[in-house]
């Protein structure tokens, strides 16, 4: 047996089997790398999960046409110019991410200095292709495509487009987090799928990227002992969520992923929060060089502390401080949720509305019983509208009855509203509005919901998943009998998302499998909105009452409901005063 080096190519095959492990980690190399180079501004576009398609622009400091070919060998880097990996300042150090990725996929750099000229280099999987002028602002442009396409066994491992996707999203998340000063814009196949602005505070960053009302259900977090500082945010006990996933470490800038802080965190809270519960939290620990070891991991997600306990004890008290200082506070989500509904989608421009047609007289006057019980609803103090409010179709909101029917009243009689009807038929127009502009946007649930079903319902909305995901319905096989939901279609608000599958499921069942979810758009839809709308038998408040009014009034379609009954009838004077004997 003779001993021979590598060939180049090889070796580099190998490192990427660390350092590339999924589309995921190559985003993060190329993304650091980008922070590292002083951008400003930092654009990825990913297709496929990453699998297909990674793109990272940036408009950072650029590289020379011979610093590019430099770049793509192993062990070159700009970094560590006093190499001491011990006090290393940026993201990169190890030098082996470009010929890594470069190897396994393949690769176009482009890049141009301040002042300079593009260049472009192509790499397909570790040979060089060719090499050229390229037309881009000043920074550096990286596309890797197909990755593992020649390595099946690598390409074997990978999960779904979906769950890859999911991890290109967590990774942006993460060093967008640390660094609130870049503005960070991530397109998932044409979607945008997150984007801030640079030049937040840290805790707007951190809200925008978690929960936009960790603002107002958080605390800041600053505590220093023994040359080690603790900053960022903890939510509130009572914003807490089901799952840990919402708990972010941050080691010098780095994030890092470490069961330290898990354990550290639960202990801060365990006085305050079930176990079954988590808090949401995101930490920046600074820490003198010597007392971390950055170099631990390939793909530096790790560190090792020198007294782990320190830093434990600095994470518990730290937190424990800041929420003794959150008194008496508590959750203030679910109001603003409710009312997030109504404005969530701007008003269509069309008055859809007759005032009052002859078929709804004709329903009106079938049903002569529907005003004989005896009232049963609140009543708000009957002002005198200002003339121009009284002018509305539907009329003003004068309160509710049996909590089903909104009672308003119009210029020309009286105005009821079923409000689910409604309601539901706002919810289809806005989702076919925003299907035919190719943007339903989604909501991301604060937990992902786990849905069991049986594994025939599954199996159907599974091979929907990618037609849903349109429909802004963002779905996961998780495991024979359950789906996980990601996210729903934003406008249909929080609501039952277990109802919702399990219909979806069943609507999936009675259609022709030819036919394309895009086809069965009301279908669809329809049983989308009946999950997003308001029910039968909640009491609205007049504001809420009007907001729905003048909603109807502006949409489409608004006067019937999804099954072609009305959704309001109007009594005219003349109408009532038939039924006064007056007429
Ligand atoms: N987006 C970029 N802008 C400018 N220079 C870059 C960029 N990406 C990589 N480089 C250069 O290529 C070198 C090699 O990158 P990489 O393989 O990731 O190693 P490392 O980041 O550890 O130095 C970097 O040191 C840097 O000089
Ligand atoms: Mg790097």
């Amino acid at each position: 047996m003779s001993i021979r080096r590598l060939p180049e190519h090889l070796v580099n095959r190998i490192a990427a089997g660390e350092v590339v492990e999924r589309p995921a980690s190559a985003l993060k190399e190329l993304v650091e790398n980008a922070i590292d180079a002083g951008a400003t501004r930092i654009a990825v576009k990913i297709a496929g999960g990453g699998i297909d398609l990674i793109e990272v622009s940036d408009d950072g400091c650029g590289m020379e046409r011979d610093e590019m070919a430099l770049a793509l060998e192993r062990h070159a880097t700009s970094k560590l110019p006093d190499e001491q990996i011990e006090a290393v300042s940026t993201l990169g150090f190890r030098g082996e991410a470009l010929p890594s990725i470069a190897s396994v996929s393949r690769f176009t750099l482009e890049s141009r200095v301040r002042g300079g000229d593009g260049w472009s280099r192509i790499v397909d999987n570790g040979a060089l292709e060719g090499e050229g002028p390229a037309a881009l602002p000043p920074g550096t442009r990286i596309k890797v495509e197909h990755l593992f396409e020649k390595i099946p066994a690598r390409r074997k491992f990978l999960r779904s487009a979906r769950a890859e996707y999911a991890q290109c999203v967590d990774v942006v998340k993460r060093l967008a987090m640390a660094r609130p000063d870049i503005a960070f814009a991530l397109e998932h196949e044409g979607r945008r799928a997150l984007a801030v602005q640079g030049g937040e505070d840290r805790p707007d960053r951190v809200a925008a990227l978690t929960d936009r009302a960790l603002l107002e259900n958080s605390v800041g977090v600053d505590f220093e002992r023994e040359g080690i500082r603790l900053g960022g945010v903890a939510g509130l006990p009572t914003f807490n969520r089901g799952v840990a996933d919402h708990q972010y470490l941050f080691v010098n800038g780095r994030p890092v992923k470490d069961r330290l802080l898990a354990g550290a965190v639960r202990g801060a809270y365990a006085d305050v929060l079930a176990r079954d519960r988590h808090p949401v939290v995101a930490l920046f620990l600074e820490v003198p060089a010597d007392a971390v070891d950055v170099n631990v991991h390939p793909a530096k997600t790790e560190v090792r502390f020198r007294d782990p306990a320190l830093v434990r004890g600095m994470i518990v008290s730290g937190l424990r401080r800041a929420l003794d200082e959150a008194g008496h506070r508590s959750v203030q989500r679910p109001a603003m949720g409710a009312l997030g509904m109504w404005q969530s989608e701007p008003l269509g421009a069309e008055l859809a509305l007759a005032p009052s047609t002859p078929a709804q007289h004709a329903v009106w006057d079938r049903r002569p019983g529907f005003i004989t019980p005896a009232p049963m609803g609140r009543a708000e103090p009957a002002w005198a509208p200002p003339p121009e409010t009284i002018a509305y179709p539907l009329g003003v909101a004068r309160g509710q009855v049996a909590k089903t029917y909104i009672v308003a009243e119009a210029e020309d009689g009286l105005v009821i509203v079923d409000q689910h009807a409604a309601h539901e038929r706002l919810v289809l127009e806005r989702m076919k509005k925003a299907m035919a502009g190719g943007a339903v946007s989604r909501q991301a649930l604060l937990l992902p919901e786990v849905v069991e079903l049986d594994e025939s319902a599954c199996d159907r909305l599974e091979a929907r998943i990618a037609e849903l995901a349109e429909f802004g319905l963002e779905l996961e096989r998780f495991g024979p009998a359950a789906m996980l939901v990601r996210a729903t279609p934003a406008l249909l608000g929080a609501g039952d998302v277990k109802g919702l599958i399990a219909d979806l499921a069943d609507e999936l069942a009675a259609f022709d499998q030819a036919l394309s979810l895009k086809e069965r758009l009301d279908h669809v839809a329809a049983t989308m909105a009946c999950h997003g709308s308001v029910r039968a038998g909640r009491v609205m408040s007049v504001a809420e009452m009007n907001a729905l009014l003048r909603e109807m009034e502006v949409t489409p379609h608004s006067g019937q409901c999804n099954h072609g009954r009305p959704t309001w009838v109007k009594l005219a004077h003349g109408d009532i005063e038939k039924l006064f004997g007056r007429k």
